[in-house]
């Protein structure tokens, strides 16, 4: 094999194992896509791996698969493992679908959300800088126990990676682990994996036996060893919250260093995928997720759940729901408003306590200040919306979606009976329910409520009883 080195043209290509069944996690749901730091853990390996350069991926699944396909989506392939026989079985399962290019492959366990780019990069780099035949990514941690330990002879060189079950107790002793991670060339992979055996311990296929096979061959393995903090595997919720706190810390001190003030770290929860411009502040309990976009100068002030949704500059968020919604520019929204998908408000927009927003377009300058229901329609500019109003758009049957031009006065308590249209600068009288379109102002005012009586001889017609008597 010395003889054929060469510098390869580096095809990368990836192998994530996740046919696993992660028992310890007590759950439905397969392990690599319960969530840490805002993300699948699976999704943190595949991004790892693509942020290398390494575009053509193969994901191992098994228990779940259909889920798992659903949710890291078509940007990757798949290989089925039908029959859980070990890490290496799983791998040998990705070779139908891996190109066999001459190149690197690069391996890692589904379930090492914090394995980074940077690391992937420059194991790529040493193996075609070294001709390494096999590169695996370890750590010197306190606690050896159940993992796979890394044997080295007295020159230091890797020689095998023995079990935990398998080990003797000498090789107990040793605390350089291995990660489960392996830069391989792809040309072995294709040779070695299907000559694995299962006569261990387990009696699964050991995929850390590529290690001896590669250099019975006379192949060159090494060791790059990383942080214990980058191996850390997820096995139980314990770990998961672990790692999760370790994510959300990285993303948050990215933003930082990046220009956003956030007070308090350990509790900002944005999602990997969330943008958000300079100066804003971000207050702790705020939870970014499925992506957001924030402008610059933004202020979120405790305790909101923010999902896939676009927040303009200078805008104000507390204490408030907004999912698939759009704010625009410095408007204030909450404490306590409920933005709902389709909610799309423009700039200088006050929403505020106890308003619920769903599919709907409020447009600039227009205040809607508490305890309002807009749902399926069209505000327009500069409209005053007066505490309580109701958009009625639903007879129990069918949605409706109603009009508002701009620079109207909607009344307290005024219901709006969907689908009606109120014309621009029209007002409302407060307690009106409006079931007929109002035409536009100046000078419009529709009012729709009975009356107001006054009766003089009401305690005489109940008998001349005194109510403040009563009331006692
Ligand atoms: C594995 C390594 C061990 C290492 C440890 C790090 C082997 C034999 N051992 O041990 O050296 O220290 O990881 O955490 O690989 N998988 C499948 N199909 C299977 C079995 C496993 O896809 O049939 C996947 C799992 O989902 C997981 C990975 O392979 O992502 C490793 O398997 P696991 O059972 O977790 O091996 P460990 O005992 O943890
Ligand atoms: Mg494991």
């Amino acid at each position: 094999m010395s003889g054929s080195r060469r510098k390869y043209s580096v095809k990368q290509t990836g192998i994530v194992l996740a046919a696993g069944e992660g028992t310890r996690m007590n759950s439905k749901k397969p392990k690599i896509l319960h969530e840490a730091g805002g993300a699948p853990l699976a999704a943190w390996v595949l991004r790892a791996m693509q942020g290398a350069g390494i575009d053509d991926i193969v994901v191992v699944v098994g228990h779940g698969a259909d889920e798992i396909e659903k949710r890291l989506g078509p940007g990757v392939k798949y290989a089925v493992q039908s029959e859980r026989l070990g890490s290496g079985h799983a791998a040998l399962c990705a070779l139908s679908e891996l190109s066999s290019r001459p190149g690197y492959t690069f391996i890692a366990a589904g379930d090492m959300p914090l394995i980074t780019s940077e690391t992937i990069k420059s194991m790529f780099r040493q193996c075609s800088e070294h001709f390494f035949d096999c590169l695996l990514l370890s750590a010197v941690v306190k606690e050896p126990a159940g993992y796979g330990r890394v044997v080295r002879q007295e020159n230091g060189e890797v020689v095998s990676i023995v079990e935990h079950k398998d080990a003797s107790e000498e090789e107990r002793t040793i605390r350089e682990i291995n990660a489960s991670c392996y830069c391989v060339r792809t040309e072995l992979l294709h040779e070695i994996l299907p000559t694995l055996d299962r006569s261990n311990a387990q009696g699964e296929y050991y995929l850390t036996d590529i290690v001896t096979k590669i250099r019975e061959r006379g192949g060159i393995v090494s060791a790059y060893t990383v942080d214990e903090e980058e191996c850390l595997g997820v096995n139980d919720r314990v770990q998961l919250y672990e790692a999760s706190k370790r994510l959300y810390r990285r993303t948050a001190e990215k933003h930082m260093r990046a220009g956003v003030t956030i007070i308090d770290a350990d509790t900002a929860y944005i999602d990997p995928d969330t943008r958000i411009g300079a100066d804003t502040v971000i207050y702790p309990g705020v939870f970014f997720e499925n992506g957001c976009t924030v402008g610059e100068g933004a202020t979120f002030y405790p305790g909101s759940r923010i999902s896939a949704s676009r927040i303009g500059a200078g805008t104000t968020v507390q204490n408030s729901v907004l999912t698939q919604a759009v704010v625009g520019e410095n408007t204030i929204v909450g404490p306590y408003a409920y933005l709902r998908p389709g909610a799309c408000v423009g700039d200088g927009c006050r929403i505020g306590d106890f308003v619920e927003l769903k599919n709907c377009t409020i447009g600039n300058g227009t205040k809607v200040s508490h305890l309002t229901y807009i749902g399926d329609a069209d505000f327009g500019e500069n409209i005053n919306v007066g505490c309580g109003v109701v958009v009625v758009n639903y007879d129990g049957k069918d949605k409706f979606r109603t009009k508002v031009g701009d620079g109207a006065f909607v009344g307290c308590n005024t219901n709006l009976i969907s689908p009606v249209a109120v014309g621009k600068k029209a007002y409302i009288a407060a307690g009106s329910t409006i079931t007929e379109d109002v035409p536009a102002g100046p000078g419009v005012l529709a009012v729709a409520r009975s009356r107001q009586t006054i009766i003089t001889d009401w305690s005489d017609r109940r008998g001349g009883e005194d109510l403040e008597k009563d009331r006692k």
